[in-house]
């Protein structure tokens, strides 16, 4: 019988920490809903105390999610866990996750504490977090440089306290798949106890082994693993949930393992990141880049018509990916695009709907063919969609490349229009300036990226800004035919954003 891998995801938690992949509540509960979606097992969604905006996080997350264990990070103090207890005790299965660093390195200069203080520190924390739950995870910060004796030692000592999953991290990505298996052979000598709990392993990718290291963990007995979806995460990212789980499921053979994840789910939870963070995945990504499936050598695509087997190791459809078929079009009714939201996985309102609807109706009377991704586009945005404190109502963009460019907006809100004019560098950068006039606030732009969803002339744009306010970052996304008006959307999209996630942290 093949034993079974617990996946503990953080795209939530060591994914959103990392740079320009911060997500806003509503994304997040996406985010976690799809990871619910795909079954996995443990749903780390932040750090309760690290902010009030991670706080309600965590607690909406755990409020919504039911099939899988939702956890938060926590330090081995009491105010930690405290908080941590207070965002997951909604959830129908919680689990506090509290970690401790266990190098010489990281005791002297980070803690400032001896080895015996973070010993007598961890036991007495993971003890006291056991009176709210029966699910407690401790990990030993950087544990690949820890001495494995020491690790043995506190091991004990949290096991005895009421841990239930002990975590192994290579926090700075330094170890080796060989070097990881004989550490993890040799700690589960020194500290029987190991044998009555689950081994987790949670390895960073400094030197591109985190999905490596994991899976020699598994041979070594560690029945969970940490990834994050992409591999998003601190510098060069986690183990990729994606790499880790397909290595499994295609080399069944060697490792002789399996997980819970549906396959299927995979290239939708990838897009759904990529949607929501902006970061996009290299094309020759393992399993979710734009390449990791297409032929372009005569002599490969020869072979893989005559058999598929010839040079694919696993088929795109076991990924999720679909051809990006025509599928709706001008004369195609709401029930349609309802059980096409279905079908694509969206879990849209009635009103969310409906908004999709008339979208996909404006862009059905401009655009010939719609495809698949367009729609695709269309519905995951409406479902990230917060209150429109602004609508954009129109624009007038005057610009040339012997004029500075002029743009007029006109947005409402409340039921009042509001109007501005601003020159800019260009037209795309008018009409942002525009809007910050409107909104009358100090708006930095930090990333715009504009892409075409599909092929051909007509094609979808979906245009995409993050702006920073008071040292924050909001994402939004806009489309449609015209790449000017899909940017004011994604503009006004991202400024309605920022005022949803400052209202809910203060509790508005
Ligand atoms: O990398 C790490 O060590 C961590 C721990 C908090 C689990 O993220
Ligand atoms: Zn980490």
């Amino acid at each position: 019988m093949n034993k079974k891998i617990k996946i503990f995801d953080t795209t939530l938690r060591d994914g959103e920490q990392s740079p320009g992949c911060s997500m806003n509540l509503k994304e997040k509960v996406q985010m976690a809903k799809q990871l619910e979606r795909m079954q996995v097992d443990i749903i780390e969604a932040g750090f309760a105390i690290s902010s009030p905006g991670d706080f309600t996080s965590v607690r909406t997350v755990a409020e919504t999610i039911k099939e899988s264990v939702v956890a938060s990070l926590a330090r081995t103090t009491k105010e930690d866990i405290d908080r941590a207890w207070e965002a997951v005790s909604v959830a129908a299965q919680p689990r506090i996750h509290t970690f401790i660093a266990t190098s010489p390195i990281h005791m002297e200069y980070k803690l400032n504490l001896t080895p015996d203080q973070v010993v007598e520190q961890a036991a007495a924390m993971v003890k006291y977090a056991k009176k709210y739950c029966g699910d407690i995870e401790f990990s030993a910060e950087d544990a690949t440089r820890s001495d494995p004796a020491f690790l043995a030692r506190i091991f004990s000592e949290v096991i005895k306290a009421g841990a239930t999953t002990i975590n192994i991290p290579d926090t700075v990505g330094y170890t080796t798949p060989d070097e990881f298996y004989d550490f993890l052979i040799k700690i589960r000598e020194l500290c029987p106890p190991l044998d009555h709990v689950d081994i987790s392993v949670h390895c960073h990718n400094d030197l591109g082994l985190g999905v490596a290291n994991s899976l020699a963990a598994i041979k070594a007995g560690a029945v969970q693993v940490e990834t994050t979806i992409n591999g998003i995460g601190e510098r060069a990212g986690n183990a990729a949930m994606e790499e880790l789980v397909m290595a499994l499921a295609t080399r069944r053979d060697i490792y002789k393992a399996e997980t819970n994840i549906i396959t299927t789910e995979i290239m939708r939870a990838s897009k759904l990141l990529t949607t929501i963070t902006g970061v996009k995945v290299q094309p020759n990504k393992a399993i979710v880049g734009e390449n990791a499936f297409a032929h372009e050598a005569g002599i490969h695509q020869h072979g893989v018509l005559k058999n598929k087997e010839t040079y694919e190791i696993m088929t795109p459809e076991s990924v999720g990916l679909t051809k990006n078929s025509m599928v709706l079009g001008k004369h195609s009714g709401k029930h349609a695009l309802r059980s096409k939201a279905k079908e694509l996985g969206f879990d849209l309102t009635e009103e969310a709907l409906e908004r999709a609807f008339n979208k996909f109706k404006e862009i059905a009377d401009k655009k010939k063919r719609i495809y698949d991704g367009d729609i695709e586009a269309l519905l995951s945005k409406e479902a990230l969609q917060v209150p429109r404190t602004y609508q954009m109502k129109s624009f007038v963009i005057n610009s040339g490349n012997s004029i500075t460019s002029t743009a007029v907006v006109e947005v409402i809100k409340e039921d009042k229009t509001i109007e501005k004019v601003a020159r800019g560098d260009g037209p795309i950068d008018a009409a942002f300036q525009a809007i910050g006039k409107i909104v009358g606030r100090n708006l930095k732009l930090e990333d715009y990226q504009l892409h075409s969803v599909s092929e051909g002339i007509d094609a979808l744009g979906d245009a995409f800004v993050k702006i920073t306010s008071n040292g924050k970052s909001y994402a939004g996304r806009g489309l449609s035919t015209d790449v000017i008006e899909a940017s004011i959307h994604a503009y006004v999209n991202a400024v309605n954003k920022m005022i949803y996630e400052e209202n809910k942290t203060n509790g508005v």
